[in-house]
Formats: structure tokens, sequence, C-alpha cells
């Protein structure tokens, strides 16, 4: 079939609750960020021309025939063809994103799962959130070595999520819906590598590190049960507990524990680090009344963007 003309899109995440637990199988929430999106557009080539990537943010331009078998793009383009058992498209797939890269905000998720989206969609194919997710998992494996899945999860389904690894995802009702502001240090930290060195640093001292999971994990059960009877002076506070855990698990910097700090003075609810840490993005809990004063207060830290989401149960 001849792909018709599309677009699809795909937001960024932050994790609330369990980062790294997640990935040792303990219980984490996420949710989606649509302020900031990944886009995918395919339109029709000439017959014969196959398919071409094109991805004009990061200058690249490469047909799917000789691209890099580990080249990310690619990998999400065979996975959907595979999958759907169709044969390359004459089209070109240009990809985008407002989402920063390197920062615990999911951009390899959302990229993957646009392009999934907007392939399958040409072609003349409707995925289910969890087809997709599925697809840019095997895509994340090549990010990230070992991911959990929550990025892929909760992208691909774009609703609030409480994920156990290997469990099928459910969704989260939020009670009362809540406002976050995601405060970006403006230091690039790859997931890979700080996943790797909590490995690392598990393995030498794995009894340690699994009682810090443990209650990372109970922190992600009572935060799920906090969100869904809208409980948000709660939720705060476990942010605060998540943040000095994640400082246990030496995963903090400066420069987040200084964002975070900065929030919490100046009137949110609670806040933490978001996603693998050492740099990357902290997320603080704020009243609504109060975003902009706090907000204002980490940019005045150095925070080089600051996001404000609500976040609500979607449909
Ligand atoms: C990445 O967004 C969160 C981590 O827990 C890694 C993962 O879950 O794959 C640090």
């Amino acid at each position: 079939m001849a792909p018709v003309s599309l677009q699809s899109s795909a937001p960024g995440k932050v994790i609330l609750f369990g980062e790294h637990a997640v990935v040792y199988g303990r219980p984490a929430i996420a949710v989606p960020v649509t302020q900031i999106r990944a886009t995918a557009i395919v339109e029709p080539a000439p017959p014969g021309s196959g398919l071409t990537l094109v991805a004009p943010d990061i200058g690249k331009n490469v047909p799917l025939a000789t691209a890099p078998q580990e080249e990310p793009l690619a990998v999400a383009a065979r996975l959907t063809l595979d999958h759907l058992s169709a044969p390359e498209p004459d089209a070109t797939l240009t990809v985008s994103s407002t989402i920063p890269i390197a920062s615990g905000l999911g951009s390899g998720a959302a990229v993957s799962t646009a392009l999934i989206r907007a392939l399958a969609t040409s072609l003349g194919h409707t995925l289910e959130p969890a087809e997709v997710s599925a697809l840019a998992f095997k895509v994340e494996k090549i990010h990230h070595g070992t991911p959990s899945g929550i990025d892929n999860t909760v992208v691909a389904y774009e609703q609030p999520v409480y994920f156990v690894r290997g469990h099928p995802v459910e969704r989260l009702t939020v009670g009362e819906h809540f406002t976050l502001l995601i405060g970006d240090t403006g230091i690039r930290s790859p997931t890979k590598k700080i996943v790797g060195l909590v490995r690392q640093a598990c393995n030498r001292n794995p009894a340690r590190y699994d009682a810090l999971f443990d209650q990372m994990g109970d922190l992600a059960d009572e935060a799920r049960q906090a969100i869904e009877i809208g409980d948000i002076e709660t939720l705060g506070l476990l942010m605060d507990e998540n943040h000095t855990l994640l400082i246990e698990l030496h995963v903090s910097s400066p420069r987040l524990d200084e964002l975070v700090e900065t929030a919490r003075l100046t009137g949110a609810l609670g806040a933490k680090l978001s996603g693998a840490g050492r740099g990357g993005n902290m997320i603080a809990l704020v009243e609504d009344d109060f975003a902009e004063e706090v907000a204002e207060s980490l940019r005045e830290a150095g925070a080089v963007r600051v996001i404000c989401t609500t976040i609500t149960t979607t449909e």
C-alpha cells in the first residue's frame, strides 16, 4: 500500500516516583508532559525511492536501506515494517522534537513513538498503545541498555501510569488535578550512563541498594493512593522523601539539590529530581496560585527552562 501524508506526535514525560528502583522491579509513577512533543511526518516519495529518514534537528538524512544497523530511527522504522509485515514504502519520514535530549524527559521514547505511529498510520494501520510501546521499548534498549520500559509506556499511553516492570500497565486516576514545575539544570545526563553507575554500586552493596529500592517502591505505592484521593499535600511530602532517597543513591547533584531547595523555600509543596539524575530536570509540586512565583525563583536560581504542566486524568 502506498503511504499517505500524515503527521503523528508524542509527548515528553517526567517520572514522579520510583526512578532507578523501577529498573529493579519496584513500582514507579510517571506522567506525560504534553507541552513538549516529538513529531513525525510521512510524505509520499516517487516510486522506487524507498524510505528516507530525515531529522533536521540533528542534520540526519539517511535512506533506510543504508542506515546503520543500530541507528535508532532506522531500528524503529524496521521494527514497525516487520510488525506490520509491510514492505518498505516510498516515502520521506521527517522527525523533529521540542523535548530536550538527555535530560530525563523521554525524548528518545517520544521520537520512537511518533515515528512508529506515523509510519503505521500512513500504511493504513492503527496501532494500540501497547503495540507502540512494545516496539518503542526495543528502540529504548539501544538508547538505554537496560531500560525498565516506563518511558515508552507513559509516552505511548499519554496518560499518568503506575508501572511495574513486566506487569501490565495501570492507568492512574487523578482525584484532584495538580500542577508541576519542571526545572532544567541545563546539564545533560545520559540515562544509560547513570543507570550503569547505579548498577555497579548496587553490585558492590546489594543489601543496601535493595533496601533503598524497597523504600522507593513503598513511596510510589503511597503516592499512588495520594494521587487517587487527591491528597496533594501528602504527595509533596512523599516527593521530598523520594529526593532524599535519590541523594542516598548518589544520583543527585549540587545543581539539582539547589533547585529542589529553591522550590521548597519559595512555596512548593514538595520537590525532587526526576529521571536518571546527576543533571537533567527536577520537578516541584506547586499550588496554582504560587506557580509563577516558584517558577521565577527557579529561573533566578539558574534553571535554564521551567515548564509548567497540569496533571489530570485524560480519557
Ligand atoms: C528513566 O526515565 C528512568 C530510570 O528509572 C531508567 C529506567 O526506568 O529505564 C532512571
